[in-house]
């Protein structure tokens, strides 16, 4: 098989992130979640205390970083100047302040340069909002997964459970519909589906039937 390079774009809670990460697994493929650099920079914006609504204060916070994936049992994980930040970057608040940051075209162009170069090479599964309209846009395989907001607002509580974190589910359902806006209304690289991508609802489907859904399409592409 060749070793194209996968894009898959969605909403937050569409499954991405599971999937992402288990298809590049069963392809042996690097797995690259590229809302992890965005919450990379808010996490750094939020670090220095800079102004969320100053551009030019966020790029500065992070424009200096070097910002690296290492493989490791949990996973292919985000490093900041060699720091394991996989888990703090997982929090809401670092969540709402990502999709603020990734509005700015200061931001988007700092990440731009650095996921072609983590892709380049093929073999790689990147998951993402705008990886098959902007970042790869010659993609071979491009899937853009969905899911009804009901089963994304229930998967992410699941996920914050898990964590020990206390859960309300319309509080997450609605800053998950306000995201959703914030992410597909913005000027830049806004979250859409490619015209040439596959679409996959996984409303209703089990991890291990969108794998084997996605794994067939990938075969399929070679
Ligand atoms: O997938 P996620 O929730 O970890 O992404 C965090 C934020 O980053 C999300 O609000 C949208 C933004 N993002 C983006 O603008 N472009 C990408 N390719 C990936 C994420």
């Amino acid at each position: 098989m060749k070793r194209p390079i996968v894009a898959i774009d969605g909403p937050a809670g569409s499954g991405k992130s599971t999937v992402a990460k288990l298809l590049a697994k069963r392809l042996q493929f690097t797995h690259i979640d590229t809302g992890a650099l965005y919450r990379g920079v808010a996490l750094l914006a939020l670090r220095h205390q800079a102004n969320l609504g100053d551009e030019a204060a966020v790029v500065q916070a992070a424009s200096k970083a070097a910002f690296t994936f290492r493989q490791l049992p949990e996973g292919n994980l985000l490093h900041i100047d060699g720091e394991n930040l996989g888990l703090a970057i997982r929090t809401e608040e670092v969540g709402a302040a990502s999709s603020k940051v990734s509005a700015y075209p200061g931001v988007r162009a700092l990440l731009l340069q650095l996921q072609r170069d983590l892709g380049a090479a093929g073999g790689v599964v990147l998951e993402g909002r705008d990886i098959g309209t902007v970042v790869f846009p010659q993609a071979e395989v491009k899937i853009y997964l969905t899911a009804s907001i009901e089963a994304r607002a229930e998967r992410r509580s699941e996920e914050l459970r898990a964590r020990g974190q206390e859960v309300d589910l319309e509080r997450v359902k609605s800053e998950m519909a306000q995201r959703d806006i914030q992410d597909s209304t913005r000027a830049i690289a806004p979250l859409k589906q490619a015209a040439d991508a596959v679409l996959v609802d996984t409303s209703t489907m089990s991890i291990d039937s969108v794998l084997d859904r996605l794994e067939s399409i990938v075969r399929n592409a070679n």
